[in-house]
């Protein structure tokens, strides 16, 4: 059997605070062995304390066996990521981000053979990403063309609609179009006509008891009253929110999508 054929892809949804790593390090050797993922994909924009990266978190990912950190929004929360995202190449924030700020939006990993670009994007609706990110997404592909087997973009946006409109205008062209950022997974999982894998939003990994990360009281509060309130993440009810992706023995093309919502065992709870 060729190597390539079914390699698979594990992308898990941002990870939430100290409670998301540590839900996301107990399930990762249960899905390593369920599913022989050739590749971990975790988007990291919130596991510090719920908001942005820190060099220590980024670290305990990447022993972990992640081999790609995506970030988003919170990117450029924490000073200290800064020379980190320059100077490490598998953490990638979007790319449709100013030159001028720190970091880069694409990389490369080989596993077994197998050659995967990864590109980390940012919406434009309702978000604050400098660049468009249809052309972006053009710049990225042909900047990574003859140089991978597949490729897998995490569109990081709060519009549905731009998603999906990413999902069609990259059909055929990536394996992968998975959308991150409003931590709710839609239900919307498929392989597009052209071949690629295609899902709204991946969702969260973290505590399914808050309002999108946060202790619901807190936002409850901050909803009902509009007066400012300490927002703390929660760590009620932690589940992983994750897709597996097979990837074709043609590039660039997906055999399949799978979503995975799992609870967090309860040692993690
Ligand atoms: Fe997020
Ligand atoms: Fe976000």
């Amino acid at each position: 059997m060729d190597v390539k054929n079914g390699a698979g892809i594990l992308f898990v949804g941002d990870v939430v605070g100290g409670i998301g790593r540590r839900t996301l390090l107990s399930l990762l050797p249960l899905l390593r062995e369920r599913f022989e993922p050739t590749f971990v994909i975790v988007n990291g924009e919130n596991v510090a304390g719920g908001i942005g990266i820190t060099p220590k978190n980024a670290d305990q990912l990447f022993d972990a066996g992640v081999d790609v950190i995506t970030l988003g929004n919170h990117t450029y929360r924490h000073r200290e990521i800064y020379p980190y995202l320059d100077e490490h190449e598998r953490i990638i924030r979007p790319a449709n981000f100013l030159r001028s700020q720190p970091g880069h939006g694409w990389c490369t990993v080989t596993r077994d053979g197998v050659r995967l670009g990864v590109v980390s994007l940012s919406g434009n609706l309702f978000m604050n990403a400098a660049k468009p990110a249809f052309p972006t997404a053009d710049e990225a592909l042909y900047a990574l063309r003859d140089q991978v087997d597949h490729v897998l973009v995490d569109m990081h946006g709060e519009a549905t609609s731009e998603k999906v409109g990413i999902g069609w205008y990259l059909d055929g062209r990536v394996t992968a179009v998975v959308g991150t950022h409003t931590h709710i997974p839609t239900a919307d999982a498929r392989v597009l006509p052209g071949g690629t894998a295609y899902i709204t939003d991946v969702g969260m990994t973290g505590p399914r008891g808050g309002v999108i990360g946060v202790k619901r009281e807190q936002a409850i509060e901050s909803m009902a009253t509009r007066m400012p309130v300490r927002f703390e993440t929660s760590d009620d009810d932690p589940w992983l929110n994750g897709v597996l992706i097979r990837a074709a023995d043609e590039p660039m093309r997906a055999l399949s999508i799978e979503q995975l919502l799992e609870p967090a065992p309860r040692d993690v709870r």
